[in-house]
């Protein structure tokens, strides 16, 4: 999604702009530009390509000044243009966004009858004027206007706007896309997202929805929406740069596959001791409450969503409490039914996605009794707004493909379910202590499954030049391909779908051939004699399967099948084991067909428009 810096300092800005769009470039964007203030003029460069050429392009025509703004654009009005990248410029005005402004249609229309026309086919430019429109109207005073534009504004938007008669100030604004501060000595930033501005500063303040601030070389004013003074504290961020760098890897989706057996032990870290699970694993949960509750509804996308259909398998075993789990962007626009005593989860990488952010919102509205948000990001939306929080602790997740963020979500999900069913008795002591034991050794697994590499890097040689790949599980591995399936089509671009393998003979079977590999998650539990049954059914019809598994003799060996033997682990474990290969399969996949690995075609990595 579309990525925003801006910086107000002593010294020149464009390398601290540029530096910060190469930081933000993980979110995903199509085209990116920077412009600068000095001695009255804006200097702008744009580019369609990536923020590499816009750092020759700036080298080759410098772009100076101690004030400016820069975006990675991702296109939603307007295709991936010069002419639609920001920043978008209008007489003495800057300006750059992330958001939708839902009702531009209606302000461009009313903007062209007084005399305004349009470059660009963006939102963005409408608000521009409108600001410049305001501007006129509040005799030049830039800080009205903005406050007037803005309560004519509906939609979502982080802005950064800079005025040439005012090269003393830059201006931020918040409403439903993220957007911090960060604050340095003698020189102030904003940014979409903390990692922009590492280099600069360890000091943030996050804006909340309806802010609007002002920055100057050595302060910071901030304002709510009605243009009342609000005092903020700025909070150190715990990230370093050594965290968002690609070390010895190729590719950070790679480095992240690699970190998982040490992502997964942040997890457990302080939670789970000899005496058992901390109670204090979930700040603030509170005991009497969970001794109530009736109903889970869990709530994420992507593959945050994958997370949530695994934990209801978790919730629904170990706690006996109905479970339901829904795609955000669905659930925000149903009328769902609450019933008393309910938990309301949400699940999120980022803590940013703005669909997951307006159900949790829409669910608070509707009366659950509590909000709990697993998130791998400290200070985020999500966070802020829940009532319980469950951090990940998987670290910087870059590649816009999740694989770390996905087994430590995995892993919480799978605590939660633990320490709620212990809470309520549901399950005995012996129990719990024989599940914690085992989910000790996860770190460790997590190391001998990685190990697996190699032989999948072989294995993916013969998807080279696929369409289509299906990916088969049964039971609490369903969602495992699933997932598998959705890591393979986005950053390989081969078609993949993801199916209950008891499903197969409802449809999928009838594609069955040998030029569509079939990808079985098969470890030894409850379910393998279905899924042997299913296996059968795609080799009887000439299928080619891949089959990862444990080894045993219910597996028939043939010059059809491959097979990749993982390691024998508690079946508890599986679900978050078994990942790992499929992970490896669609990196090695993209390897071989030459995709962008880390910043896949059209994806972004953190999605804060519906
Ligand atoms: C995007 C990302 C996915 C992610 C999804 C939800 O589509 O590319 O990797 O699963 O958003 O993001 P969240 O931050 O809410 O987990």
């Amino acid at each position: 999604m579309c990525g925003i810096v801006g910086a107000i300092a002593q010294r020149q800005v464009a390398p601290i702009l540029l530096e910060g769009l190469s930081r933000l470039e993980y979110r995903g964007y199509d085209s990116a530009g920077v412009c600068t203030l000095a001695e009255g003029q804006f200097y702008v460069e744009k580019t369609i390509a990536k923020v590499e050429s816009l750092k020759e392009q700036v080298a080759t025509h410098h772009c100076p000044g101690t004030l400016g703004i820069a975006h990675t654009r991702w296109a939603t009005h307007g295709g991936a243009t010069l002419v639609n990248a920001h920043p978008h410029l209008h007489e003495n005005l800057a300006l750059v966004h992330n958001g939708i402004i839902e009702n531009f249609d209606t302000l461009k229309a009313e903007l062209i009858k007084v005399g305004y026309s349009f470059k660009s086919q963006t939102d963005t430019e409408v608000l521009l004027c409108l600001i410049h429109k305001c501007q006129q109207e509040t005799a030049g005073d830039l800080q009205a206007a903005l406050f007037k534009a803005l309560a004519q504004v509906r939609g979502s938007y982080a802005i950064a706007l800079i005025d040439r008669n005012h090269p003393d100030r830059l201006y931020a604004a918040r409403q439903g896309a993220p957007l911090v501060v960060g604050v340095g000595i003698e020189e102030n930033f904003i940014a979409s997202d903390v990692l922009a501005l590492l280099p600069v500063t360890h000091r943030f303040i996050y804006l909340d929805d309806g802010e609007v601030v002002c920055l100057g070389a050595s302060r910071i004013e901030i304002f709510d929406a009605q243009g009342q003074p609000v005092h903020k504290d700025s909070v150190e961020s715990p990230l370093d740069l050594e965290s968002i760098s690609k070390g010895q890897y190729r590719h950070f989706m790679q480095k992240e596959i690699f970190e998982q057996p040490q992502a997964l032990a942040n997890t457990l870290m302080g939670r789970l001791s000899d005496a058992g699970l901390n109670p204090e694993a979930i700040q603030g949960l509170d005991a009497a409450f969970l001794n109530q509750l009736e109903q889970i509804k869990i709530v994420a996308c992507g593959t945050s969503y994958h997370a949530g259909l695994v934990g209801k398998y978790w919730l629904e075993e170990l706690t006996g409490i109905t479970t339901s789990v829904e795609i955000a962007s669905e659930y925000r626009y149903r009328k769902a039914v609450v019933r008393p005593h309910s938990l309301f989860i949400t699940i999120s990488q980022s803590g940013e996605t703005a669909d997951t952010l307006a159900s949790l919102r829409l669910a608070k509205a509707q009366g659950y009794s509590k909000t709990l948000c697993i998130c791998n990001v400290n200070g985020s939306s999500l966070v802020r707004e829940s009532d319980y929080v469950f951090f990940t602790r998987a670290g910087s997740e870059i590649g816009v493909a999740s694989t770390k963020a996905f087994t430590t979500q995995l892993l919480c999900l799978l605590l939660l379910a633990i320490l709620i069913g212990k809470q309520r008795q549901y399950l005995k002591e012996s129990t719990v202590s024989a599940l914690l034991k085992e989910i000790a050794t996860l770190p460790e697994l997590t190391k001998q499954v990685l190990t697996c590499d190699e032989q999948v890097s072989a294995l993916a040689e013969q998807f080279a030049g696929k369409h289509h790949c299906l990916f088969l599980g049964r039971g609490i591995m369903y969602p495992i391909a699933l997932e598998g399936a959705l890591k393979l089509k986005e950053i390989s671009y081969i078609h993949a779908e993801g199916y209950a393998a008891g499903e197969l003979k409802h449809g999928p079977i009838a594609l069955i051939d040998q030029d569509m590999p079939v990808v079985v998650v098969a470890p030894d539990n409850a379910l393998i004699g279905k899924l042997v049954s299913n296996i059968e059914e795609v080799r009887a019809r000439g299928g080619r399967l891949y089959i990862f598994g444990t080894p045993q003799e219910v597996f028939q060996h043939d010059e059809q099948t491959k097979f990749v033997s993982i390691i024998n682990a508690p079946e508890v474990l599986q679900p978050i084991l078994y990942t790992i290969p499929l992970q490896l399969l669609a990196y090695h996949c993209a390897l071989i067909n030459g995709t962008d690995v880390d910043q896949p075609r059209n994806l972004a990595k953190s999605v804060t428009v519906e």
